[in-house]
């Protein structure tokens, strides 16, 4: 009898831990409120990227974030996908010093960014990220917005979620309120700023504009594959359909010659 308890029991926790009962908790917890979702191009089977918002989103990543974060796991090639073209793609790159080395005698040496090489992060290591940021280490933004409970659409909310801080909040030296960041706290300053980068396209720089281009482009960095998944799924699904097709007129001609 007690087995047959404690066995619905684990049933029981099993399924509201795939239901996400507990996840709900957490973010109740967090005092943090819903990041509400957007409309973004890629979301959906047939999402694609919007490439001219992603582009935008580049450029405000290099003139703005990547001051303190880096972007490890996307190398300066990889834009191409963003429909940049190799002399587009050469010219980003030699936009960075990259260190390099051993030469022949041992010593490392800087050179100009080559499309092979990663981006380069702002800060040597670690420990010198978080000396520069009053001891907290801003995330390499490579898988961001897979990293983070809400996706895209909590990146954006969080950009646009600084604030005044209401009377009963407690910050620390270097910390600023923000309403979509768990627990409100954090130490990083409010960045956008209207007018604070020029989009080659002229769309105006607003600061949601500014954050939408970004998101943009970090949630391409951070699954670059995800069309090429969903196209490859939309033809799994056809597939199946004209062979199921397929298979049952093969069935109703077998059937057919037996009667
Ligand atoms: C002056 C330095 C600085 C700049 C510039 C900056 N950040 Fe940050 N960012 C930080 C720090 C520090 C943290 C870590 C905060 C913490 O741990 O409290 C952080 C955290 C984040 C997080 C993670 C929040 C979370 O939920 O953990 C995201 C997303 C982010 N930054 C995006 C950006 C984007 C996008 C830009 C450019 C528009 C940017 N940041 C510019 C310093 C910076």
């Amino acid at each position: 009898m007690r087995a047959i308890k404690s066995a619905a029991v684990t049933a029981a926790l099993a399924i509201a831990v795939g239901f996400g009962a507990f996840g709900s908790e957490a973010r109740a917890a967090g005092e943090a409120p819903e990041p509400p979702s957007q409309d973004w191009t890629f979301n959906g089977v047939f999402g694609t990227f919007d490439k001219a918002a992603a582009q935008r989103g580049l450029q405000v990543y290099m003139e703005v974030c990547s001051t303190c974060h880096s972007l490890d796991l996307v190398a300066y090639r990889n834009l191409a996908d963003l429909g940049f073209n190799e002399d587009e793609v050469k010219a980003i790159a030699a936009r960075y010093v990259v260190t390099d080395g051993p030469d022949e005698n041992g010593e490392m040496f800087e050179r100009p960014g080559l499309p092979a090489d990663s981006f380069v992060g702002p800060f040597p290591n670690e420990q010198a990220a978080r000396a520069a940021n009053g001891g907290a280490l801003p995330p390499d933004l490579s898988l961001i917005t897979k990293a983070r409970e809400g996706g895209a659409d909590y990146v954006y909310s969080f950009l646009l979620g600084f604030g005044e801080p209401p009377e009963d909040a407690t910050l620390l030296p270097g910390q600023y309120w923000n309403e979509y960041y768990p627990g409100h706290a954090v130490a990083m300053p409010d960045i956008l700023m209207e007018g604070g980068v020029e989009f080659a396209d002229g769309t105006p720089a607003t600061v949601e504009n500014q954050a939408w281009a970004v998101t943009n482009f970090l949630a391409w960095a951070a699954q670059p594959e995800l069309e090429e998944r969903k196209q490859m799924g939309v033809k799994v699904v056809l597939f199946l359909i004209v062979f199921s097709g397929m298979m049952y007129a093969v069935k109703r001609k077998v059937w057919a010659d037996l009667h």
